[in-house]
């Protein structure tokens, strides 16, 4: 298993395959899929298969996972091989929303190490594609078990693991611990990739002190996927590239949409307004333009409203 210097992290609502397309033209090499209900998938429901399936897409696919029952993640890992490609699969063991922790998925699983341990047998036992759990440093600062958890993990055939350096209660508030995920990866022996407050290539910079196998790009992605052609770029030659011009923002946004509408029809249109708010963030009169975003019914339209954005220079 090689593992590439960065990845796209799972994001509900954000990493689709327009987004992860978009984000493949700036270099991106393992994108994830938003996170998939184990459930969802093996009662073949149509909206579940929708987040995986894109036969067009190239190398390589992560697909993440979440539940909580050994048996039905085990059904999930068949019947992912039955719908389409993947190449790596993740546990979800991060997720902090209400709505997944009390069906005790997601973070929840930090409570149960065992559980969570039998829950990557299980899956392991079906798959033999590279398979990791994401996983947050505990549920409170109190009851701090990453250490635990992720040696669980690893003892039942997990191939690498995925830290992010905040408890389940901080959410995404105060700074991810980059010296807690590296105390994780002194006592680990498969590879650690960290996860956590990298927005910039100075951030990707300065994380690389804490020895970890490779990164997530999370937020620092939304709206941004340049961030990624920069940190290749620098890995390649050392340089720190300028931040994008408002024609590139232009540009890119377009065939942000024009994806969108020809992967996911234009009944998606409604899902690039998050989108364009962060691609446009901080530009001057952009509280007009995120009130036009909110009747936009075409691509005709997005290119009439970026038009005059066109020939502005910087
Ligand atoms: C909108 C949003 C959706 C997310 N959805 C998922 C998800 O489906 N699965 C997951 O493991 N983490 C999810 N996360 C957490 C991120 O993958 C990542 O761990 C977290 O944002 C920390 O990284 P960052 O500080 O670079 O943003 C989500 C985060 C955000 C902001």
């Amino acid at each position: 298993m090689r593992l590439p210097r960065i990845m796209m992290a799972p994001m509900a609502g954000i990493t689709d395959a327009p987004y992860r397309k978009i984000c493949r033209a700036m270099g991106l090499e393992l994108a994830y899929t938003e996170m998939v209900s184990s459930r969802g998938l093996i009662y073949e429901n149509e909206r579940t298969e929708d987040y995986i399936i894109n036969p067009d897409e190239p190398p390589s696919l992560g697909v993440q996972l979440f539940g909580n029952d050994p048996e039905v993640m085990a059904s999930a890992t068949k019947r992912l091989g039955e719908i389409g490609r993947y190449d790596f699969l993740d546990l979800n063991m991060g997720c902090p929303a209400r709505k997944i922790m009390t069906n005790r998925d997601g973070c929840q699983l930090m409570r149960t190490p065992l559980l969570a341990g039998e829950i990557i047998a299980a899956m392991r036992r079906v798959t033999q594609k590279p398979l990791s759990a994401k996983m947050r440093l505990g549920l409170t600062r109190s009851s701090v078990n990453v250490l635990e958890v992720a040696k669980r993990v690893e003892a039942a055939g997990a191939d690498f693991i995925i830290v992010h350096g905040r408890t389940a209660d901080q959410m995404y508030t105060g700074r991810a611990d980059w010296e807690m995920i590296a105390q994780v990866k002194e006592a680990m022996t498969i590879p650690v990739i960290g996860n956590g407050d990298i927005f910039s290539v100075r951030d990707y910079i300065d994380r690389q002190a804490y020895g970890v196998d490779g990164f997530m790009l999370a937020r620092g992605i939304q709206g941004n996927p340049w961030l990624i052609r920069d940190i290749l770029l620098y890995e390649e030659t050392g340089e720190i590239a300028p931040p994008p011009t408002l024609r590139e923002r232009v540009e890119v946004a377009r065939r942000h949409l024009d994806e969108i509408i020809s992967i996911k029809g234009p009944g998606a249109i409604p899902e690039f307004r998050k989108h364009a708010g962060w691609y446009f963030k901080g530009i001057p009169g952009s509280a007009k333009f995120r009130a036009a975003l909110s009747n936009l019914n075409s691509a005709a339209e997005f290119r009439e409203l970026t038009e005059p954005w066109l020939d502005i220079q910087g």
